[in-house]
């Protein structure tokens, strides 16, 4: 009996202690190692990031804590995105928690349309880091072409609700991004929204090569010519609204929306993972780094898990099928811009 009894405590001790291993365990096991890319400038980029466009300054902070813990080293943020005070606090919380180093994480930020005078391009950045807690970005991006009138409004539309040029050339625009990365603001820069002609110009007229250029892709609209394009220039593809952003402000109830896809779902049950993590792998797997939002920790868990398995030449053929020029993100509003991007083909 007494036997008995000893054995039954060593097995509870020793269960004790393995379930706690379980836990220690699957605690770090949860954490998953995003692949990165090699930009032309030597930088190294995590392929997968969270999104924060539209994620509340009230849930934002959380989110990046959760992706840091879930393994996200990559954040991409915005001016614009009027959060970066909050995303900053989930950087610097887990910072101080030693979960991570700044040097282990890829922070991007974007040039606000309103700021496309050379002269304001510095303050910009500097506004940036100021709300994000850092000292320097990993990578700076204009956010689009299109230059907008200067001022408070920062999104200055005339009476008939298109936008209000500036004037600004952004190649002269990208001449002080240069400056800015020349002066170790930022670790590299890169664009957002640019066409094909519009990144040529860029090439022509100035000396360092943008890194990426920051895009809507999705399988619906998946951007062969222009990520050819890019990459015969050596300039990499990230994958803007991946999961076709169905939260969008302008989302019409009752749109079908590119989760819901029958097909992509077929693939997924087949694959037993989401749509997706269909999605995402088929992006990261063309080369392409992809920033997936959500502000839930199960999603943003999910949107990670994708580095475990492999879509066939078949099956990535397959959704390479579903494109079908489904852009989400038109800026109507800009059509009448000098600059506006989306009147090519690509
Ligand atoms: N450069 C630019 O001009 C530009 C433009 C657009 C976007 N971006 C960047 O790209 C990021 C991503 O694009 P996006 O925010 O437009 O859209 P997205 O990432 O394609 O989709 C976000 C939506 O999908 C939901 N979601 C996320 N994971 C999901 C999952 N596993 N299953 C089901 N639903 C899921 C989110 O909901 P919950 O959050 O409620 O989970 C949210 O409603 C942005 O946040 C921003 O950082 C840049
Ligand atoms: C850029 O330069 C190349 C080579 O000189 C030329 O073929 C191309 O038309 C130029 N593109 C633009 C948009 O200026």
């Amino acid at each position: 009996m007494t036997c008995r009894n000893k054995m039954t405590n060593w097995m509870q001790l020793f269960l004790f202690f393995f379930s706690f291993n379980v836990i220690m365990f699957t605690g770090t096991a949860a954490s998953v190692q995003v692949p990165k890319i090699k930009l032309n400038n030597g930088i190294e980029m995590p392929v997968l990031g969270l999104g924060t466009w539209k994620s509340k300054p009230g849930e934002v902070t959380q989110a990046v804590k959760d992706a840091i813990d879930a393994g996200y080293r990559h954040i991409d943020c915005a001016w614009i995105y009027g959060n970066e005070r909050e995303v900053g606090e989930g950087i610097r919380k887990k910072i101080k928690e030693g979960v991570v180093k700044r040097e282990d994480l890829f922070i991007v930020s974007k040039l606000w349309d309103t700021f496309h005078r050379p002269k304001d391009v510095e303050p910009a950045l500097r506004q940036s880091l100021n709300a994000l807690g850092l000292d320097y970005l990993d990578l700076y991006l204009i956010h689009g072409p299109t230059g907008l009138k200067p001022g408070s409004d920062s999104y200055p539309l005339n009476k008939n609700g298109f936008v209000i040029p500036d004037g600004v050339d952004y190649v002269d625009t990208w001449k002080a991004m240069e400056e800015v990365y020349k002066k170790g603001l930022t670790r590299s820069i890169g664009v957002s929204n640019f066409n094909k002609k519009q990144i040529e110009r860029l090439l022509n007229s100035s000396s360092v090569i943008p890194v990426t250029n920051q895009v809507e892709c999705h399988p619906y609209l998946n951007q062969k010519k222009l990520a050819d394009f890019c990459k015969s220039k050596g300039i990499a593809i990230t994958a803007y609204s991946p999961l076709g952003s169905s939260d969008r402000p302008w989302a019409k109830p009752g749109e079908p929306k590119l989760l819901d896809d029958p097909n992509l779902k077929a693939i997924a049950d087949k694959r037993k993972k989401t749509p997706a993590q269909i999605i995402l792998r088929y992006l990261t797997q063309r080369g392409f780094v992809a920033i997936p939002k959500s502000v839930h920790k199960n999603r943003i868990q999910e949107n990670i898990n994708i580095f475990d398995f492999q879509l066939s030449p078949e099956e990535m053929k397959y959704v390479d099928s579903f494109n079908r020029n489904g852009r989400l993100l038109r800026f109507e509003s800009g059509s009448k811009h000098p600059y506006y991007p989306f009147h090519d083909e690509y």
